[in-house]
């Protein structure tokens, strides 16, 4: 699958590492000019491609938003058209770790201004719960049992395509349930948040009927 990647840091770089290595067709992007990126496929140890955020969008079934929170709408807006595209928001609302990194969105549910900024796309919530090195621990080739990828959104079909992606990188999706219902649940503060172990999908499942009983 032809995959844009935009934000090419921890969870960029690790992502890319993953679906380039599950044979994907990954093109990179960051804030610089790509030019800057040329060691990033060295770095990584694959073969992806790096390209501008425009460059790396264009033509990508999935794009994947693996940006700061303050920067997502910034690096939405140099694309012209995200109609047909399916996004991947692994984003939350902080800017950094604890409880004074959250930054306020008046109650609305994060995924839900990442969709008004991508009009056209559907917008799927995915590998925002886990840090990053915990996810790479359960993925790809460190793939046990205990491979859960909870996703949340509102499109039947682009959360089917995000359930292979995440299949291609052994892992399994739980799926939470619509962009407001599962993306309150996943975002910052919710009781599928800040998952600091990888779990088995039946263990995902357990959690998130807690969560719901909640
Ligand atoms: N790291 C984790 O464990 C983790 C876990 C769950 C969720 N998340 C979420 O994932 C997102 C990314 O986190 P991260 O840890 O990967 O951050 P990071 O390491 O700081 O990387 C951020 C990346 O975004 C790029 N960027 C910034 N502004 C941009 C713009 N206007 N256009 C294009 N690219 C831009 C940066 O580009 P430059 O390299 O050019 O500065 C950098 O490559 C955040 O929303 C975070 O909440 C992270």
């Amino acid at each position: 699958m032809k995959i844009g990647i935009v934000g090419s840091g921890k969870m960029g770089s690790v992502l890319g590492r993953l679906l380039a290595s599950a044979g994907h067709d990954v093109t990179m992007s960051s804030s610089r000019d790509p030019e800057s990126m040329a060691a990033l496929p060295e770095t990584l140890g694959v073969s992806v491609s790096v390209g501008s955020v425009p460059q790396a969008v264009e033509g990508a079934e999935v794009v994947i938003l693996a940006v700061p929170w303050t920067a997502i709408s910034a690096a939405t807006s140099v694309v012209d058209d995200w109609t047909g595209r399916i996004v991947i928001d692994p984003t939350n609302n902080r800017s950094k770790p604890g409880p004074d990194g959250v930054i306020d969105i008046g109650g609305r549910v994060s995924s839900e201004i990442v969709q008004e900024l991508v009009p056209g796309a559907r917008v799927v919530k995915a590998f925002n719960t886990t840090p990053i090195p915990i996810l790479e621990s359960g993925l790809g080739a460190n793939a046990n049992g205990a491979n859960a990828v909870y996703i949340a959104g509102d499109d039947d079909d682009a959360k089917g395509v995000v359930a292979a992606l995440i299949a291609s990188i052994d892992g399994v999706a739980v799926d939470t349930g619509d962009l407001v219902t599962g993306g309150r649940l996943q975002g910052t503060g919710g009781p599928l948040s800040a998952v600091f172990e990888m779990m088995t999908p039946d263990e995902a499942k357990a959690r998130l009927s807690d969560a719901i009983s909640q």
